[in-house]
């Protein structure tokens, strides 16, 4: 048994109706990892037992650890690659440096750097794409174990229009795959998501295999790419001249259900997005991506028409940042382009507890509440001078939110505590 552990702040958090609520002084107490108890500081201190340890946040708000739902992490080397599009983006830059994974030990020093990146701004839970090597994603599984997170990860299937390197045998992919999904999945806190990379790198037998796979083991994730780029989708065309859309091709083999995280869906119709919405599937938006990558807009007001889940993700490292604030306020501007306008509130909500909803894990992580595993951040809005001004001038929760997404970066995340653990690099109190 371990100690209770009790922090004393300013808490955000979204109630029982998905509001986000600032409470002051708060306390929120933790025993084996998870959230055994909070509200007011002043009422909840007395029950504490004697001996536990308290951590003393005054001035800093706890908040839910972000929720990164889609992101490559053999891609950390390929951040700030500039292409004419995705795809020059991938043949020149990306798959060359998912080649160098085939070695383990490149695997296990890259997966360290990651997790810091990803921590270092406050996500503590991600949906991640390792290369075609198996033992990637057994780096990253090992990486992740040892710092106690909750991440879901899973080995790309590629198996045609790929290059040597990178591309993977129809039948040796599957038998991978399954082998990692008994090594690994609900293994502590760790899950397993089938990864077809996208349709124009599998082949029928690969995702055929892929939906076999996710029928025989209950609860994996399926991640992938749709609907991302114009060039890609003239290609999917061609590939599959009998599928009525890109989406479709998913469809028809049987990938589009709860649990899966479709990246992107920015060139979907109005019947994709009643599929999505239909078969339960969840989108991945990647704002800083698509404008860099100058993939698209995401369609913020037809997805909220349609009603399927989505979250926020950064698409490292087609995404710009890991930084979830650099995320929501892409979002905001690409939703303005479009003429929508995203409250504060809500763009914190997809990258958190929305976030955790769109992967089916809205009852484990993205909010602090009762039965929640503890994993959440400590929010210094004094890490910059500008910050601390404008900040200290919010005078609602929405304007306050709006300064730290607007100004914020990884100076703001003063802590990332997961399950009740100090677990930011170089910030071990
Ligand atoms: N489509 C297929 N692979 C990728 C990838 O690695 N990144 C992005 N953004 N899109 C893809
Ligand atoms: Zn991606």
């Amino acid at each position: 048994m371990s100690k209770t552990k009790a922090f004393f702040a300013d808490l955000l958090r979204f109630d029982d109706a998905g509001i986000a609520r600032l409470d002051r002084d708060a306390m929120v107490r933790v025993d084996e990892g998870r959230i055994t108890a909070l509200g007011p500081a002043a009422a909840l201190t007395s029950s504490l037992p004697h001996d536990a340890e308290r951590i003393e946040l005054r001035g800093k708000t706890l908040a839910p650890g972000f929720v990164d739902i889609h992101l490559h992490y053999p891609q950390l080397d390929v951040i700030a690659s500039p292409a004419d599009g995705l795809l020059p983006w991938l043949n020149n830059h990306t798959f060359p440096q998912e080649t160098r994974f085939s070695d383990p030990a490149h695997g296990a020093a890259v997966s360290e750097i990651f997790l810091d990146e990803m921590l270092r701004h406050g996500v503590t839970t991600g949906l991640v794409f390792c290369t075609s090597h198996a033992a990637s994603v057994d780096a990253f599984f090992t990486a992740s174990q040892a710092r106690g997170l909750r991440m879901v990860a899973g080995k790309c299937l590629m198996d045609r229009n790929s290059p040597e390197g990178v591309r993977d045998d129809t039948e040796q992919s599957l038998i991978d795959s399954e082998d990692l999904i008994r090594r690994w999945h609900g293994r502590d806190r760790l899950g397993y998501a089938l990864t077809p990379r996208f349709a124009p790198t599998c082949s029928d037998a690969q995702l055929h295999g892929a939906r076999e796979l996710a029928t025989r083991h209950e609860g994996v994730w399926i991640q992938t790419h749709v609907a991302e780029n114009h060039d890609e989708i003239a290609w999917v065309r061609e590939l599959y001249p009998q599928s009525r859309s890109y989406l479709d091709v998913y469809e028809r083999f049987g990938l589009l259900r709860p649990r899966a995280v479709y990246a992107h869906c920015i060139h979907l119709d109005a019947t994709d997005r009643a599929r999505m919405k239909a078969l339960a599937a969840a989108a991945a938006v990647c704002p800083t991506s698509n404008l860099f990558l100058g993939s698209g807009l995401f369609d913020f007001a037809a997805a909220d028409e349609a009603g399927f889940d989505y979250g926020f993700a950064s698409d490292v490292g087609g995404g710009s940042s890991f930084s979830p604030f650099r995320t929501m306020l892409a979002a905001f501007e690409v939703a303005r382009m479009r003429g929508k306008t995203l409250p504060p509130a809500e763009l914190w909500y997809r990258h958190t507890l929305g976030a955790a909803r769109a992967m089916g894990l809205s009852q484990q992580v993205g909010n602090i509440a009762v039965g929640m595993e503890a994993d959440f951040i400590a929010l210094d809005p004094g890490a910059t001078p500008l910050l601390q001004r404008r900040s200290s001038l919010a005078r609602s929760l929405d304007e306050w939110l709006f300064s730290l997404i607007v100004l914020g970066d990884d100076r703001v995340i003063h802590q990332t505590y997961a399950a009740g653990a100090a677990v930011r690099p170089g910030q071990m109190a």
